[in-house]
């Protein structure tokens, strides 16, 4: 049935992309809602791993066509090195990529006010790549858009007054060296020309595939911790990861959506600054990191680690919709002796009943856990649920009942065979 949302709902790098490479085999379309080449999705295929930044991550499927929606940030040439690549691995990008006319540009001062914010105010730890003063842009009215570069006129009008403007507040403000107007307008006249066969009206193609009854994911970054609205604020990005984001990233209707997946990983990480009440600044955190591998795939940044959260989750399953959960990277946990699951947040003596907002009680909760067994055994041999060892079974299963939510696909391993497909069983618990 029409669009099945697929969203990260903890912190970002929950593996979206190895479940968006899983379902697109049966899907027609795969569109990205928002963020930009801030994300990293990973998708290994055989012996060779992938990592997409801003290309949707059913690409790998020939049958596939991704769509780069209007709620997203581009880079032209992150976005070009990235089609480079892909076409380079014998991956056909050409006729099978389409850009919303609407999705703004990611500018180079962008990337530079990105960085020098992050030096002179709320460190925030964000990848650097020029999201947040993009939208910025956007939400002032002064962003430049996809269609902009189609009109080279228009372009380098709007062009040469923001970079006025960009040039005022990096000199006045921040002491830096002027930008030169015409180098970029010559770099981004030049995308005009590599861009234009990919761009199009991605609500109208999204609109009439839906009404044609085609089967659409759409496919979210980051994570709905990371929301605007709905996360950690100020330490989130500046879109909306979280379900609603889909519509207004992809100018569907809501009515058009017909199941949201959260994906979760078994334990809890965080990259960037900002609260994380499970975190664990012990060996367990380090072995965590280890053993998962947790470091940026797109900025190499080590993640921080801890237990999953169960109290966060119940909040993004709240804000999203979730009913169904993709839990990834539960072999990570294999060797554990025990594993925890935060099942509550206590503050000044008191349980805290919701995920709370205030940023200084966020900061200031105790996390309250409950521990499992574990199942100190290789999960890689569990081909079916039932096969998962006994102690996994009990963990996943706590997970499901703790967040109200029905586990729906189990990866234990990056590559594709290393899933447990839905059915999975286990939904007695909604
Ligand atoms: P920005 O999106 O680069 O502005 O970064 C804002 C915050 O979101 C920082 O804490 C980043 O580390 C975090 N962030 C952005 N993209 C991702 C992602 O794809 N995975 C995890 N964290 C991310």
């Amino acid at each position: 049935m029409p669009v099945q949302v697929i969203l990260g709902a903890q912190w970002g790098d929950e593996g979206k992309g190895k479940i968006v490479d899983m379902l697109s085999e049966q899907a027609d379309i795969v569109a990205r809602y928002q963020g930009g080449a801030n994300a990293g999705h990973t998708v290994v295929i055989g012996d060779r791993q992938y990592v997409l930044h801003l290309i949707p991550s059913g690409m790998f499927h020939p049958h596939i066509i991704c769509v780069i929606g209007n709620g997203t940030v581009i880079d032209p040439a992150a976005l070009m090195s990235e089609i480079a690549q892909l076409e380079a691995a014998g991956i056909k990008v050409s006729g099978r990529l389409l850009i919303s006319h609407n999705a703004h540009l990611i500018m180079p001062y962008h990337k530079l006010l990105d960085v020098i914010r992050e030096q002179t105010s709320t460190k925030i730890g964000t990848t650097g790549r020029g999201i947040g003063p993009a939208y910025i842009d956007k939400f002032m009215r002064t962003g430049i858009r996809i269609v902009d570069l189609l009109d080279r006129d228009v372009l380098a009008a709007k062009l040469k007054t923001n970079i006025e403007e960009k040039n005022r507040i990096l000199t006045r403000v921040y002491g830096e060296s002027k930008i030169d107007v015409d180098a970029i307008i010559a770099e981004y006249e030049d995308f005009d020309k590599r861009i234009d066969e990919y761009v199009t009206n991605t609500a109208v193609y999204l609109n009439q595939a839906i009404a044609a009854g085609k089967s659409i994911i759409a496919e979210g970054a980051q994570g709905a911790l990371l929301d605007v609205d709905h996360g950690t604020y100020p330490y989130v990005t500046s879109s909306n990861p979280t379900s609603g984001g889909a519509c207004t990233g992809l100018g569907i209707p809501p009515t058009a959506i017909t199941s949201i997946v959260g994906v979760v990983k078994a334990y809890s990480t965080r990259v960037g600054n900002g609260p994380f009440p499970t975190e664990l600044h012990d060996g367990t955190g380090e072995r965590l990191r280890t053993v998962g591998n947790e470091f940026g795939a797109t900025t190499g940044r080590p993640r921080r680690c801890g237990w999953f959260d169960a109290v966060a989750m119940r909040h993004s399953v709240m804000v999203n919709g979730i009913e169904q959960v993709a839990v990834t990277k539960l072999d990570v946990l294999d060797g554990f002796d025990e594993i925890g699951i935060c099942v509550a947040y206590e503050h000044r003596g008191k349980r805290l009943r919701h995920f709370p907002t205030d940023l200084r009680t966020l900061e200031d909760v105790t996390p309250v856990f409950e521990f499992f067994p574990g199942w100190k055994t290789p999960l890689s041999a569990a081909g079916r649920y039932e096969e998962l060892p006994e102690n996994a079974r009990r963990y996943l299963e706590q997970m499901a009942e703790m967040t109200g939510t029905r586990l729906w696909v189990v990866s234990t391993g990056p590559r594709r065979d290393q899933t447990i497909a839905p059915p999975v069983g286990a939904d007695q618990h909604r």
